[in-house]
């Protein structure tokens, strides 16, 4: 490790005391707190009488409003400093609903990482949230780098910034509850090398159906099987694609999960079969907290497999939740994770078939009695405290939810799973989202910097409820939510059980068309979304990422965050303000040009360009240099554009060359790893388009070979061409995607 560019020192380490230790923290801002902190052994011997019994008070025990949660093995913690020289710029340790560049907390609280059910959540604060990925990315122009503080206990980062000397610097106090001191430092140096040097300790992002790409529909609740039919009918009657609709907690029998309301939903195969015909699919909820009731199978299997979380009596942990009283299955447990796979077989979850997916809500866990709606420090997952290992519940339901979806299909399907608590590693399970946030435009704004915080810590198929969760968005900011989710990884609308109505096309033909522009845009650029999804799967890159991730040495990208990269080749900039004539997008790169993706318009880098607009607009770019491919035949659903072909976008740079991928597979089983996929490379370069392999298949897909011409044959291909926009359309090709082919323009 070079000294100048990374150093550590430790500061204290075990069996200090917690809440002396959250005394410092909040007593920062005050300079005397500060000069006390720093005092000896001796000054702290005067401290007061009154002081050490305050002391002694948490010691073991600790209380929250009317909780108490006893600490049967007395205090500890631990910490370490870090301090960057060089560095003004850090990112990461989500998730909070803040900047994308993290704040120095001097003048207030730390960041803190513990998993918890808040209720109405504050913006631009750093309050633990529903997830924790303890990973801190440094950058600055020459170099990035990473912290990976191993710790699933409760932790708190504090950040100041040194200007003592010659150079900025920032310090960085990482402090734990329990524990000991496991870390790893990521020395880059670039971004990319970060992610792959992270990717090598906790994994890249599973490869997620292509389906779950598209748009989802949600809402605490469809009522019955009978509103379900009506909102599918919707979508065809409007003309809008959806590839999943969702069930929250009320389609349960008296919310045990595993089960269906016997009268809502009497007949959930018919229902699912129903979907199934129209190739679409559906997400049923299944949460963690499991109803106490003799008559409800799942809780007596646990019960008597002894597989409960203990209380630090050594019964079984009890809690309230939706269901009323409920246990909380220990996840932490390999044979419990087994069982609880197991119950996704088809024979084991009546009613479910391979189209219905799940949802794991509430898995921080939420305990609505519980110190700050979680579960208390002292409850026992075997030979641990949930102290100790409080941040990875959540981790472990999406793991053995995910498990059961492969089992149930013996192997062969791609899970899908979406889960709000997190941990670093999650990734690996499926999709997260950044829970109940409101209809309000600061809302939608910080859904950009909330998801790149996830995405640089590995997690990248992250999306916010589009609309707001909480209250009714104006139809001017539900179009506009649904412009910005349209370039989201996760793009799911979803609303609370006393929410109006609010499918797409409840606000006037005007708004649903604004609607169902922004859904067909995503539609258009599956392709592009699945090969970045591949991508990110083999190396652990986000899919959306911030500017600087690209153009690492520019600081005018730095803090960027209210616009985005997905992949290299998209730039948005969707429009977040209320009542917007414009926005002003940063182009990045000064050899960079930058297509709109809409006129075709050529724009220079680096610069800021203001850019006129109206509700229809959604400012995305193309970067020059790039070959973009889509599908422009916009059908109900993903599944249903399987057999469409390519359209292929080459934007070109200054020197009239353009490179991309094309990565295709079946879309939802684990054959690519057996590299049953067509994974080419195109290029653009002296008027002569080709394409050639990246990696060899093991196959060639069937139904691409079945109305393509060999590529040995030489013909003249139908164009035109736009002077004024220097654009040259080359129709129906009728090239086979799987193999070698050029075209020369003359
Ligand atoms: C939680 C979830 C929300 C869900 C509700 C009912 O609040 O975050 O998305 O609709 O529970 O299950």
């Amino acid at each position: 490790m070079r000294k100048d560019t990374f150093s550590y020192k430790v500061t204290s380490t075990v069996a200090s005391v917690w809440d002396n230790i959250k005394r410092v923290f909040s007593s920062q801002a005050d300079p005397e707190a500060e000069k006390k902190e720093e005092a000896d052994s001796a000054d702290q011997a005067e401290a007061t009488k009154e002081e050490e019994e305050k002391a002694e008070e948490g010691m073991w025990e600790e209380t929250f409003k009317s909780h108490s949660d006893s600490k049967p093995n007395g205090p500890s913690s631990i910490s370490l400093d870090f301090s960057l020289p060089g560095v003004e710029h850090v990112y990461g340790i989500p998730e909070h609903a803040d900047d994308l560049k993290l704040k120095t907390t001097d003048n207030g609280d730390p960041y803190r990482l513990f998993n918890l059910d808040v209720f109405q959540y504050e913006l631009y604060n750093p309050m633990a949230l529903y997830g924790a990925v303890p990973v801190m990315l440094a950058h600055n122009a020459q170099r990035t780098t990473g912290i990976f503080w191993l710790n699933a206990a409760e932790t708190w980062v504090d950040i100041s910034s040194n200007t003592a000397g010659k150079i900025p610097q920032t310090d960085v106090r990482w402090i734990s509850e329990s524990g000991i001191i496991d870390v790893f430092i990521m020395l880059g140096p670039t971004p990319k090398h970060v992610f792959s040097q992270y990717a090598s300790l906790t994994g890249t992002q599973s490869f997620p159906p292509l389906a779950s790409l598209g748009y989802h529909q949600c809402r605490w609740n469809y009522n019955d099987q009978e509103d379900v039919r009506s909102v599918d009918a919707g979508f065809d009657e409007y003309d809008i694609p959806y590839d999943f609709i969702w069930l929250d907690i009320e389609h349960t029998d008296g919310k045990r999960y595993f089960t269906w309301d016997p009268h809502k939903f009497a007949t959930p195969k018919e229902m699912l079969q129903g979907l199934m015909d129209k190739k679409r699919k559906m997400v049923a909820i299944v949460d963690p907290h499991i109803k106490i009731d003799s008559n409800y199978k799942i809780h007596n299997e646990i019960r008597s497999r002894g597989f409960y979380v203990k209380n630090k009596d050594g019964g079984d942990y009890e809690g309230w939740c939706w269901p009323g009283n409920a246990g909380y299955p220990d996840f932490t447990r390999a044979d419990m994770r087994a069982w609880w796979a197991s119950m996704f077989a088809y024979d084991q979850y009546e009613g479910s078939m391979e189209n219905l997916y799940t949802w794991n809500d509430m898995n921080e866990p939420s305990v609505f009695n519980g110190p700050e709606v979680t579960m208390h420090k002292d409850a026992v997952h075997g030979d641990w405290e949930n102290r100790d290992v409080h941040n990875l519940y959540g981790l472990y339901v999406q793991m053995a939810t995910a498990d059961g979806l492969v089992q149930r299909s013996g192997g062969v399907e791609r899970p899908f799973v979406l889960t709000r608590a997190f941990f670093a590693g999650s990734q690996r399970y499926g999709a997260v989202w950044t829970g109940d946030n409101a209809a309000e435009w600061d809302h939608l704004k910080i859904s950009i910097p909330m998801c790149l915080s996830l995405g640089l810590v590995g997690i990248s198929f992250c999306g916010a409820d589009v609309g707001g969760f909480f209250k009714s968005p104006t139809p001017e900011l539900l179009v506009r939510w649904y412009q910005t989710g349209a370039y989201q990884p996760f793009f799911r609308a979803h609303a609370h059980l006393d929410t109006p109505r609010r499918e797409p096309w409840l606000f006037g033909p005007e708004n649903t068309a604004l609607i169902r522009e922004a859904v067909r845009q995503r539609y258009t650029f599956l392709p592009y979304w699945y090969q970045q999804f591949y991508h990110a799967y083999r190396t652990g890159e986000p899919v959306m990422r911030p500017l600087w991730v690209e153009y690492t040495q520019d600081p005018a990208t730095f803090a960027v965050d209210d616009e985005f990269l997905i992949g290299q080749n998209l730039l948005v900039h969707p429009v977040t303000e209320e009542g917007a004539r414009g926005v002003t997008a940063y182009l990045p790169g000064k050899e960079e040009v930058w297509f709109d993706i809409h006129t075709f318009q050529k724009h220079n880098g680096a610069q800021n360009l203001y850019i006129p607009v109206t509700m229809s607009s959604i400012p995305v770019f193309q970067r020059g240099g790039s070959i973009i491919p889509r599908k422009m035949r916009v059908r109900r659903s993903s599944s249903c554009m399987e057999h469409d072909p390519y359209t292929l976008y080459a934007a070109l740079n200054a020197r009239g060359v353009a490179e991309g991928e094309l990565y295709i597979d079946d879309g939802h089983t684990f054959n690519y790893e057996k590299k049953e996929f067509i994974h080419r490379r195109l290029s653009f370069s002296n008027n002569v388009l080709s394409s050639v392999y990246v990696q060899r298949s093991s196959f060639c897909l069937k139904h691409k070979s079945t109305s393509m011409i060999k590529s040995k044959f030489r013909r003249q291909l139908e164009f035109d061409f736009d002077a004024s926009m220097s654009v040259v359309t080359v129709r129906k090709p009728g090239m086979n995607a799987g193999a070698d082919w050029t075209v020369t323009l003359q």
